[in-house]
């Protein structure tokens, strides 16, 4: 038997066993077979006709993803980062004041880089944990009487602390300011998986990445862009080059693209969008939202609670779980590694080794959520967490059995009540 379990490995994972880690970081997501299987195809000549096949229905397609009517999405070989950019370049000049709430770190980094292109940055500092304070918004916006700013910078869903924005609280700020400045708002982590009404939250400019909710490798920036955000450009004088809208639109027009186009992820993100529309995004959200309510009675049943400060900012598509101070979350994460081959996410800046992160998005579903949770329930136990093993995964599979009803929709903040028709 000493070649079957060999003593000294019998507590770690064994590789061979299969090949689908269990992959609970918030982004990357696990890729679905038929998305693998749509992406495994030979090379294909961007040129030829056939991709404009391809590439003006998923153009159309993507919009209903966004719930955008009115405005275009454009598809880039990038990350979520790289959407950023091309966003602010496109639409702002040198010296443009922007205001940007920050509590977390994708908020800190927007903000990095906005100053990076020489935006004038006016920061919202606000406590990790919490989301974009609509008030402070409005009365910045509303003090603005020359109306210097140009841009309100919001990330809908802070995957860094798992915390959901209202954004159509920010949208009514501006309204009730009477401002005209632009609204971006990054969804990364939300579009997809989580109700995002770009035409009804008069979002100008929404940012998200295919590793999420998408469900595909990472390597697509996809930009959701309003008719005033296009008006945008025609000012805008940020130098930019690769990312120049104008180029963009123009090819995309005719179903190509300026330059080579990623082709084999664009056809993962064919299949990504007809696994969507074929579920139906409010079952979609729905599921994100089942998902997010297991997770969180088992860190109740754990006796933790999430870096969100408040119930109705809880993020259906991560959780952040803040431990005591007695437990280095980096070790939760290395031991979750270790022995189950389950990955989770880290604390991000100030939250490093404070806090842990399970992301619930994308392909999940009940089973592969509550391995997961066991895995998790295991390590923290190890770990010396005072909890009493099955309290965690019984308090998780309890919420999955009372949340199967649709109706429960409307106990989500996030519900997907205009649902893209
Ligand atoms: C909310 C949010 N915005 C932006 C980013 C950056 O995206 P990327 O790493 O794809 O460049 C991430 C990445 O996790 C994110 O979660």
């Amino acid at each position: 038997l000493g070649y079957i379990i060999h003593p000294r490995k019998a507590d770690q994972f064994n590789k061979t066993m299969t090949d689908n880690n269990f992959l609970f970081v918030p982004g990357p997501t696990f890729v679905p077979g038929r998305i693998q299987r749509a992406m495994s195809r030979s090379i294909e000549d961007h040129r030829a006709p056939q991709f404009a096949e391809l590439f003006l229905p998923l153009l159309e397609d993507i919009k209903k993803i966004f719930q955008t009517r009115s405005g275009n999405v454009l598809i880039y070989p990038g990350s979520g980062s790289a959407g950023w950019e091309a966003s602010m370049t496109n639409t702002l000049s040198p010296g443009d004041k922007v205001l940007i709430p920050v509590y977390g770190e994708f908020c800190r980094r927007w903000a990095n880089m906005a100053n990076k292109q020489k935006l004038n940055v006016l920061p919202i500092l606000t406590e990790w944990g919490n989301e974009a304070p609509a008030e402070t918004v409005f009365n910045l916006l509303e003090e603005d009487v020359n109306k210097e700013i140009k841009a309100v910078f919001i990330v809908h869903n802070e995957t860094s602390t798992g915390v959901v924005t209202d954004v159509a609280a920010i949208r009514r700020a501006l309204d009730d300011a009477q401002h005209p400045a632009l609204l971006f708002v990054d969804g990364v982590s939300s579009i997809g998986g989580m109700h995002f009404a770009m035409d009804q939250w008069a979002v100008d400019i929404a940012v998200c990445g295919s590793q999420k909710c998408l469900m595909l490798p990472p390597g697509l920036a996809l930009i959701g862009i309003s008719q005033k955000a296009r008006k945008a450009t025609l000012h805008a004088r940020c130098p930019r080059a690769y990312f120049d809208f104008s180029d963009m639109f123009q090819a995309n027009g005719d179903g190509y693209y300026p330059f080579t186009p990623p082709v084999n992820l664009l056809h993962g993100l064919r299949e990504s969008i007809n696994m969507i529309l074929e579920e139906g995004l409010e079952q979609v959200f729905h599921r994100h939202y089942r998902m997010a309510k297991a997770v969180q009675a088992a860190v109740h049943a754990w006796g933790l609670e999430l870096c969100a400060q408040s119930r109705k900012t809880y993020s259906n598509t991560v959780s952040a779980i803040v431990l005591p101070e007695s437990i280095n979350a980096a070790e939760i994460i290395q031991q979750a590694r270790k022995h189950y081959d389950l990955y989770l996410g880290a604390g991000l800046g100030p939250l490093e080794g404070k806090v842990f992160r399970i992301g619930h998005l994308g392909t999940i579903h009940p089973l592969t959520l509550s391995g997961a949770i066991c895995g998790v329930e295991l390590v923290l136990q190890s770990a010396g967490l005072s909890i009493n093993i099955g309290a965690g995964i019984s308090a998780a599979l309890d919420s999955l059995s009372k949340s199967t009803d649709v109706s429960q929709l409307n106990n989500c903040r996030n519900h997907p009540n205009m649902a893209y028709r």
